[in-house]
This record gives C-alpha cells, structure tokens and sequence, in this order.
C-alpha cells in the first residue's frame, strides 16, 4: 500500500487552518504531521468580545490561500505530491466552513484527487492518535472546546459513540462568559488558566454541576442503550450555565460592596481559581466515572480547554492514581488546527469515505 500524502484545510470558526500529513506505514502510529499552520482571527474578534460571523468567514477569505501555500512549503511538499484533500465539513459557523470546503472542493476538482469530509471533532479526537500512536481501547475521550462538551466511547478505530454531552453551555463557553463578566478580554480560556494560578481556588464555593437521574425533568440517555448501566446511563451529562450564573452574582455582589466600583486583582484571580477548581473537577469526576463503567483501557481529553494546565495536570494525576493511561494532545493540537482534520481525514479515506462535488458545509452535524 503506498503511503498517502493529504492536504487538511478547518476554517470551522476563527481559525484559519492547513496542514500536510502523511501516512507512516506503521499501524501503531499510523501519521505523521509535516506542517501545521494555523491563522488565527482571535485579534479580530477580541475587539467585540467574542467570534463575529460575518467578520470570521471574510477573514478565512483573506488568509486561505497564503496558509495553504505555507502549509505546502513547510512540508517541502507542492499540490502533485497530493494524494487527498480533507476539510471540515462541520459543525461550525456555515459561512466559515464554506470558505474552507469550497477551496477543498477546487483543489481535488483540479488535481482529480478524492476529497474527503471530516466531522471537527472527529479532528480533535483523531489528534490524540496523531500525537500519541493508536490507544488502549476501547477508550473513553472527552471532547472539550468552545463549541462542545462531549464524551465518546471509542470502541474501535474510527468508530464514535457518544456517551455524555452538556445540556447547556460547553466548558469553553463557560470561561470565555465568564472571563467577559470579569472584563478579562477573549478568548478567556488560557487568560483565566494563568490568573487562577496566583488565585485561592477555595476563596469561593461555587456549586459542582452535576446532572443526576433524580433531575426532575429527566431527559433521555444520551449513550446508546446497553452501554452504561442503567441506573448511571443519566448520570454522564454536563451542565455549566448554572455555574456561570452563579459567578455573575457573586461578581454583582462584590461590585456592590465596593460601591460599583471594579474587583481588585486578587478577588479577580480567586474567583478565576475557584471557578476553574469546579470546572476542572465536574469533567474529570464524570469522564473517570464514565471510563470506568465503561471498562475502558484509557482515557482521553482533546479539543482547546484540554489545553488547561489544571485539566492537565488533575487529570494526569487522576490517572496515574486509578492506573488508567490518559492522553493529550499537544498545545499546538489542542485548539483548532487541520493536523488534526488530516487525520480523521486519512482514517476515512482508508475507510473508503469520500465526498462528491456537491458536497456542502453543515453548521450542526453529528458524529
Ligand atoms: O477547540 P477550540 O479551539 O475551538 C472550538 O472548537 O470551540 O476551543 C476554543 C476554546 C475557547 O473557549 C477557549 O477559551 C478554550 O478553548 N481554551 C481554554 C484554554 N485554551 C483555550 N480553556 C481553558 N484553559 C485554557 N488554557
Ligand atoms: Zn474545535
């Protein structure tokens, strides 16, 4: 079999994204990245405190070719040493991924190369094989970002099952709100991440998200039935808009004790603490608990908030204690990047998934 060369495009939200990968001939560890290159549009839209749409599809425009040029001569690669081209189909802004799929779409059409389309989180999930080589499975991986929240049983290579998903808000959403609140700027993930480091994470008792079978209006399991048991199989859900709620009361309340006036630093970074703490802990309690009613052999956290350093580390020592392997990608495959669609990318070619010229963007798409 000879080994393919694919060219990966994401422009799914603010990211513009392009990378060359190339299989290795090893089923153990199956790719390997020869250029990763990611624009980002977060200049853009920190200016009005989160992703503007139409903004974000006009700045993919400018960028694409010049990051897919890059992309080709860091891989010391051009598009005849092309066997494929892969790009987010979705889920996503419409107007973003349009921008990508259409430029995926020209370059199979001109060099009559298949096109392949790729799930994003399909991506974040596969940049943990990308990195770490095939894992232990079946594996429990948590995906994590701005946009989701959702834990999937991974039985088989390739094969995703979801098990648990927020109810609300995703993680990532949950510290860029809160971060606005705070008047911290955007993206607020990694600007939280490093004032919580000089904060007291137990200055405030923020409530623990937890969604349980005695919920009154008890929503049907999001696994698949006969993969958890039943009396847990309502148990795997998250939820992070009350936890936000309770951090924009608490910030009313200490504005009001200074008479309006704003919060002191070191309120600021004990709230930041605090709120991470929780966060941290309401993922890993229910991804642990969920890896082992699953019998999982490791356990996985991908997508941008698994670029925390707390996540990291608590989950690392989570692991280390309960013998379970646990996998992250590295910073630079943690928020969006192609490397990653280039991977589920190559997975599915092999599979024998490829898309036709009709092939459109989706703006919820599901895996
Ligand atoms: O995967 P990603 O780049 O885009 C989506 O698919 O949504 O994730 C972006 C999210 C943002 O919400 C950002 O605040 C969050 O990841 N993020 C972090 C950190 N770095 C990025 N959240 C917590 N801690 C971080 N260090
Ligand atoms: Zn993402």
């Amino acid at each position: 079999m000879t080994p393919i060369t694919l060219l990966a495009i994401e422009t799914s939200c603010d990211e513009t994204a392009a990378a060359v990968i190339s299989e290795t001939g090893d089923a153990a560890k199956p790719w390997t990245l020869r250029s990763n290159v990611v624009a980002s549009q977060a200049a853009i839209h920190r200016e009005w405190g989160g992703v503007v749409p139409e903004l974000a599809s006009r700045q993919h425009l400018r960028d694409i070719c010049g990051v897919v040029e890059e992309a080709l001569e860091k891989a010391g690669a051009t598009f005849d040493d092309l066997g494929a081209v892969a790009v987010t189909q979705g889920p996503g802004l419409v107007g973003s991924l349009l921008v990508g799929v259409s430029f995926a779409k020209s370059i199979a059409w001109t060099y009559g190369i298949p096109l392949v389309p790729v799930h994003h989180l399909a991506g974040h999930i596969e940049s943990l094989v990308l990195q770490h080589g095939e894992l232990p499975l079946p594996a429990a991986v948590l995906v994590v970002s701005g946009g989701h929240t959702s834990l999937y049983l991974v039985a088989e290579p390739g094969q995703y099952s979801l098990i648990g998903r927020t109810r609300d808000d995703a993680a990532g959403e949950a510290y860029d709100k809160v971060a606005k609140l705070l008047g911290l700027g955007y993206p607020g993930g990694p600007i939280i991440d490093n004032l919580a480091k000089t904060g007291n994470d137990r200055a405030y008792a923020f409530p623990l998200p937890r969604m349980t079978h005695a919920d009154r209006n008890q929503p049907a399991p999001t696994a698949p039935s006969g993969l958890l048991p039943p009396s847990v199989e309502r148990r795997v859900d998250f939820s992070f808009s009350g936890l936000k709620t309770a951090v924009s009361r608490l910030v009313d309340d200490r504005r009001g004790a200074r008479g309006g006036a704003e919060l002191a630093p070191g309120e600021i970074a004990d709230i930041c603490a605090s709120f991470q703490r929780v966060v941290v802990q309401a993922l890993l309690d229910r991804t642990f608990e969920a890896a082992a009613w699953l019998g999982a052999r490791s356990l996985g956290i991908s997508g941008g908030v698994s670029a925390n350093s707390r996540l990291r580390a608590d989950a690392e020592a989570r692991g280390a204690k309960a013998g379970l392997p646990v996998f992250v990608p590295p910073l630079s495959l943690s928020t969006d990047n192609a490397a990653m669609i280039g991977a589920a990318g190559l997975r599915r070619l092999r599979d024998g998934v490829t898309a036709d010229w009709d092939l459109n963007a989706q703006a919820s798409l599901s895996l």
